[in-house]
């Protein structure tokens, strides 16, 4: 089952875990239908063999992904177990982000036998150095500020890439590095945009007349809160972000006359499509350890790599929890600001 956003590898991670359940282990496999709400509604999918054809490159979820919280409704939960037990299910493989594996956790103390798999594009889980699908999000948002960068040049201007994230600054953080940005701007620090004005100001004392900044989409001016795209929020309680490249560069426009700013917002070009090389064997590892865990009976648990082993870390200790960017890497990247 794949519950949130869908992040590139989602297929790959099934791939690994029919193969190997199926030929090594003997087990017989379902899909579960658009996350947490297959399960309340009880719509499985056949996976065999046959059905993995074509999948390791394939973009999204071919089970299909929501952000159902079972708990929203009133017998939601009592549905699953009932589903479950009814079906035969013995074990459930969550595949999510904070959210999906939240209720995983939540349906374990209730008696489901449940394992996560660490899911997001957003790489802000605890107990896993990366989720998959983060660095295919990186390599996207790399490529677009290549992109950026030979057109902020012709035309002398400050070009604002806006990235995903939610609540922190992992994918600008990474692909801001190695866009080569001049300013980074992430939720973990807020933003002051006189000092933004001043990175601008001394590359054009250098003789740079254009300027790249990447901003997470949760990046929040000091003193501020995020700046939302809509005011309602998901089943999870999320707002949508959206809207900060723009906010940023009306306010770099405010301050320099002579100056023009482009904002480009890359949305869900991240999520999209196909996953990179390390993401295939990332989300294949994961995958392999996950049903491995279920053979075990370990249940309770999510996979994760840490320092390029695998791990399993109980669910509680995952949950309620925000792995945000690390210190040093913003400073290595600010060594580049201005
Ligand atoms: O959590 C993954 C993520 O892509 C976030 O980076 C982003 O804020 C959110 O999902 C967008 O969600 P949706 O696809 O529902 O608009």
């Amino acid at each position: 089952m794949s519950g949130g956003g869908d992040a590139p590898g989602i297929n790959a991670v099934l791939r690994a875990i029919v193969r190997k359940a199926i030929q090594d282990y003997g087990y017989e496999t379902v899909g579960i239908k658009d996350g947490w709400k297959g399960l309340v509604d009880g719509e499985f999918i056949p996976l065999d063999l046959k059905s993995l054809v074509g999948l390791l490159p394939k973009g999204g979820s071919i089970m299909g992904t929501s952000r159902t919280n079972p708990f929203k409704s009133k017998d939601g939960a009592e549905r699953i177990l009932r589903n479950v037990s009814e079906n035969g299910i013995e074990a459930v493989i969550a595949i999510g982000g904070e959210d999906t594996l939240g209720v995983a956790c939540k349906l374990c103390e209730m008696g489901l036998p449940v394992v996560g798999v660490p899911k997001t594009i957003d790489n802000d889980l605890v107990g896993t150095d990366y989720t998959f699908g983060f660095q295919t999000a990186v390599a996207i948002a790399c490529e677009a500020l290549d992109r950026l960068h030979t057109t902020a040049e012709s035309h002398h201007r400050v070009l604002i890439l806006e990235v995903m994230g939610r609540y922190t600054g992992w994918i600008a953080l990474e692909a801001g590095i190695a866009g080569g940005a001049d300013v980074i701007l992430i939720p973990e620090k807020p933003f002051d945009v006189e000092e933004v004005c001043e990175c601008i100001s001394k590359r054009q004392k250098r003789g740079r007349n254009f300027s790249i900044i990447v901003a997470a989409e949760g990046a929040k001016p000091k003193g501020s809160e995020e700046i939302v795209y809509s005011s309602g929020v998901d089943e999870f309680g999320h707002a949508r972000f959206g809207g900060v490249g723009y906010y940023i560069g009306k306010e770099i426009e405010k301050r320099f006359e002579n100056i023009e700013t482009r904002a480009v917002v890359l949305g869900h070009l991240q999520r999209g499509g196909s996953p990179n090389a390390f993401d295939r064997v990332l989300a294949t590892r994961f995958g392999i350890a996950a049903i491995d865990l279920v053979h075990e009976g370990s249940f309770g648990q999510m996979v994760g790599i840490q320092g390029n082993a695998m791990v399993c870390v109980p669910l509680k200790d995952v949950i309620g929890k925000r792995k945000t960017v690390d210190s040093k890497l913003y400073e290595i990247a600010a060594t580049f600001f201005g």
